[in-house]
């Protein structure tokens, strides 16, 4: 193989899966600014009738998030729903214990899914596992879901919602495995917790889908042990278990962290396995899916928060977690997409975490507008253009070592291909700090193609950064050129997040 081209055959037959449209999922959390000053500020020149800022509205909009993840989090498990509905003027201000600050309750389930209409998303819920259990799970599923007529549901009408939010998936608990969440567990406990909250959920609502807790991350002391044990006692009553992790780049060493998208996909792999262990072990017929549920790069914010946390009067929305983005991590979040795509066979559910303000692709000022991060762009670009049919690409990329990892492709790829509108699109990151990459694409099982877009970020400084007043970091359009119905060439510059979208004829008969 040459040493210093890439290249990449597509075959509409070879094919990994069908990307789910939840793939693209976000998450907001009662953390920080991300609902209060974020979402919900009433008072705000852009603010609706309810409260809502319209900025964030619009910038959420084209990212065409399918479901948001609610209310966390570390948040979740000592929160009391129902302190978050009815009368307003009612609602007790309560202590935060998972982020030390004081929870107004101005915005509860009912103010939240209003919410969720208004940017197009589903609800996906999160009970409290933490500190409450089966009845709490149980009373907050008959208020959102059930029609009327009993104590819970009666309760929503009398709060002037009439329809029941139809919420159909739901998280049992968040992070269970982990010491500092409140109620932490014992696999043994929490697998037994999941299971019979799973059958009474069920008994209200036979339609719902639930999520497991999987592992905090995969350098957990009990992972993959605990995903193990959880599911000996409740593979049959979930439908998916969770993974969470958090990406960083510590010792400011770039080519290392260009390459964690390959502890995602181990990951995922490791998991898959504990899966399907579990489904030979009971014999079972079902396949167990994955929801990444909570994924980001993290690591900018975390001294400075650990010494806000610490001491820190209880306050409204402190700003906690509020990573500003470089263009390096918005590269690194590119691999990790196309890693979450390649893996669609299982991996149903994905949440980026977080949308606003804490670790987030959106910003607010309390007093100014609302802006996107350096991040914000590649999930955009993989939410509008990844949506479809996820293509096996046979790949050839010269390799490198990094400080953790071996065998690094310098190219990182994935295409989907939408057939109703006969489009292929391509993702391509160049992880080369110092050298441009050519890259041959043999698209010839395709007839002819066209090329129709090409969008790139690169030349930037790995850490430039985008501000309220200048989007420095953003995709640029490059011309198309000509293209013929043979190979395709194309030139990946170094550190680069490439999106190349062709009309193919072969699906223009289908
Ligand atoms: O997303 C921030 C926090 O990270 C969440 O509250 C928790 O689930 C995870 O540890």
């Amino acid at each position: 193989m040459d040493k210093h081209n890439a290249s990449i055959t597509l075959d509409k037959d070879f094919r990994l899966g069908e990307a789910d449209p939840r793939l693209f999922g976000s998450f907001i959390e009662h953390l920080g600014r991300a609902v209060y000053t974020g979402i919900y500020q009433p008072g705000h020149p852009s603010a609706n009738a309810q409260g809502f800022r319209q900025d964030v509205i619009d910038l959420v909009k084209p990212l065409g998030v399918p479901a948001i993840r609610y209310p966390g989090g570390n948040f979740v498990s000592a929160y009391n729903w129902e302190d978050g509905v009815g009368p307003a003027a009612q609602r007790p201000k309560r202590l935060d214990l998972a982020w030390r600050s004081l929870e107004p309750n101005e915005v509860g389930v009912n103010e939240f899914a209003a919410w969720c209409r208004l940017v197009g998303a589903e609800l996906m819920m999160a009970v409290n596992l933490g500190t409450r259990g089966i009845e709490e799970a149980c009373a907050l599923l008959e208020y959102c879901n059930h029609p009327g007529g009993s104590r819970y549901s009666d309760l929503r009408i009398s709060h002037g919602v009439k329809e029941p939010h139809a919420v159909k998936t739901w998280c049992l608990g968040n992070e269970m495995d982990g010491p500092w969440q409140i109620g932490h567990k014992t696999a043994e406990e929490y697998g037994r917790l999941a299971c019979e909250t799973a059958r009474a959920m069920r008994q209200i609502d036979s339609g719902i889908q639930l999520v497991a807790c999987g592992s905090s991350s995969s350098e957990m002391p009990t992972f993959p042990d605990w995903e193990a044990t959880i599911l000996e006692h409740c593979y049959e009553d979930v439908d998916f278990i969770s993974l969470h992790q958090y990406y960083a780049n510590r010792e400011d060493d770039a080519a290392d962290y260009l390459a964690q998208s390959l502890k995602m996909d181990s990951f995922i792999k490791t998991v898959m396995a504990v899966c399907d262990y579990a489904k030979a072990k009971k014999r079972s017929k079902k396949t167990m899916m994955l929801s990444f549920d909570e994924w980001n790069v993290w690591f900018h914010s975390n001294a400075a928060d650990e010494a806000i946390m610490k001491g820190r009067p209880w306050g409204l929305a402190p700003p906690l977690l509020e990573d500003v983005y470089t263009f390096e991590d918005a590269l690194v979040l590119g691999t990790l997409l196309i890693t979450l795509l390649r893996n669609c066979g299982r991996v149903k559910m994905a949440c980026l975490a977080q949308l606003v303000n804490a670790i987030a692709p959106i910003m607010t000022d309390p007093d100014a507008g609302a802006w996107r991060q350096t991040i914000y762009w590649p999930f955009m670009q993989v939410s509008q253009f990844g949506r479809g049919t996820v293509l096996a690409p046979l790949m050839k990329s010269p390799k490198y070592d990094s400080k953790n990892y071996c065998d690094v492709p310098f190219l990182e790829c994935a295409a989907v291909l939408d057939e109703e509108a006969g489009s292929l699109t391509l993702f391509a990151v160049n992880r080369s700090l110092d050298s441009d990459l050519p890259l041959t694409c043999d698209l010839r099982g395709f007839g002819g193609y066209t090329l129709t877009e090409h969008w790139q970020m690169a030349g930037h400084a790995l850490k430039a950064t985008n501000t309220q007043t200048s989007q420095e970091v953003a995709p640029r359009a490059l011309p198309c050129g000509q293209s013929d119905g043979g190979s395709f060439e194309a030139l990946l510059p170094k550190a680069s997040w490439n999106v190349l979208r062709f009309s193919v004829d072969s699906c223009k008969a289908l």
